[in-house]
């Protein structure tokens, strides 16, 4: 979409991988959706050096509505876990120098069943204005899945009329693919500034598997919709949480640079250990992932379980530089020896590239032709930053 938004993938924090639909703030006070949780997560995204590292956006998912609308038909939050409301909280995010984000859903009820917009478009696109809104994460559950092709567009239409800009994320794909629709992507990347292709993703590492292995496998076909202002959403960063090692971590960071994913963690960002923090706030990393370019990268080799990742990247010279990253599917043990030469993955430069590890401090210069060799470990990544030599 071309409002001038997201002109590289969004960064920030939401609520729903970690926190669900929590409503109950009496047993679980600090974990709730509710006011606090989300004045918490901004806080600490300033604090914690996030916001400094690119993580802007905060977004509140589903279960922050009162079952019903109010008198006058208008979306309201709950008021007991909302009191202040949402425009309110919306300013306090805003006041910390952040953007602020909320879901809603296209059918006739979130997916986990509060009200949806689908008989009140305009009046909820105005109401999502009028309260400072940023961000607008568009689900799909309990909607007619043909009329999302009219109705997506339909609704960032009322949102442009606000005149406030807000980032529209748009789910219609995912409803279309898992309905065996082809989604027209075209359509989606004019109207929407980032969209979900596939399942959500859970806490663990069999899900962040499952995710990469249908971004590869689907590369073709969504590679070319995604560049600066419309982009594929492979769904939130789960680094910190439960359900992946440090390695895993490591890995779920790297491709998600290559795939110029949005970084959207759902994390607990008060529990988040030192060593995880460091790859959610890996500057080299992040540069990659919000290179100007915004070309994605792709898969372009798998052998043996270890897939090899390539995504062009500034500075261009002679060819464009790289970010390479070596993953593996993996669970023998040691470390995966694994070799590549350079041109068969595309790095043809005459005069070569200067190697970074981007987990390490590694540095070294391969000719065009030169073999690059690598061990991997189990679930884990190797990633460099190729730089064109001149
Ligand atoms: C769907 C979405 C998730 C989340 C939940 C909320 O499953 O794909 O990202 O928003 O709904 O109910």
């Amino acid at each position: 979409l071309e409002n001038g938004l997201a002109r590289t993938p969004p960064m920030g924090w939401m609520s729903w991988e970690r926190f669900r639909c929590i409503v109950d703030c009496q047993k679980f006070p600090d974990e709730c959706i509710s006011d606090h949780l989300f004045r918490t997560a901004a806080d600490l995204l300033v604090s914690e050096g996030y916001a400094d590292a690119g993580y802007e956006y905060v977004i509140i998912d589903d279960c922050w509505l009162s079952k019903e609308r109010d008198s006058n038909g208008r979306l309201e939050p709950d008021p007991e876990r909302f009191p202040h409301g949402m425009k309110q909280l919306a300013n306090y995010i805003q006041s910390k120098g952040l953007k602020f984000g909320l879901y809603e859903d296209y059918g006739t009820k979130t997916c986990a069943g509060y009200p949806g917009v689908i008989d009140n478009l305009e009046l909820d696109a105005q109401t999502f204005g009028e309260w400072d809104v940023d961000y607008v994460k568009l689900d799909g559950c309990y909607a007619e899945i043909t009329s999302m092709d009219e109705g997506y567009p339909q609704f960032g239409y009322y949102l442009n009329k606000t005149g406030r800009l807000m980032v529209y994320s748009c789910s219609w794909p995912v409803y279309q693919e898992e309905n065996g629709m082809k989604p027209n992507l075209t359509k989606i990347a004019e109207h929407c500034n980032l969209w979900r292709n596939y399942d959500d993703i859970q806490d663990s590492w069999s899900s962040v598997q499952d995710i990469m292995e249908w971004f590869a496998k689907n590369q073709d076909v969504i590679v070319p919709h995604a560049g600066p202002g419309h982009w594929n959403d492979p769904d939130m960063l789960i680094i910190g949480n439960y359900g992946l090692s440090l390695d895993q971590s490591k890995t779920q960071m790297a491709v998600w640079a290559i795939l110029a994913a949005p970084l959207i963690m759902s994390n607990d960002l008060r529990a988040v250990r030192p060593e995880f923090k460091e790859i959610l706030l890996n500057r080299e990393i992040i540069a990659i992932n919000q290179d100007v370019l915004g070309i994605p990268g792709k898969r372009v080799q798998q052998h043996r379980n270890i897939s090899v990742w390539v995504r062009p990247v500034t500075p261009v010279g002679y060819t464009h530089s790289y970010a390479v990253a070596f993953t593996s599917n993996r669970d023998d043990g040691a470390p995966y020896t694994y070799s590549v030469n350079l041109n068969d993955i595309g790095l043809t430069n005459p005069a070569g590239y200067t190697f970074k590890d981007l987990y390490g401090d590694k540095e070294f210069v391969l000719r065009a032709n030169a073999t690059l060799t690598v061990r991997v470990n189990p679930s884990g990544v190797v990633f460099y930053k190729a730089t064109v030599l001149p």
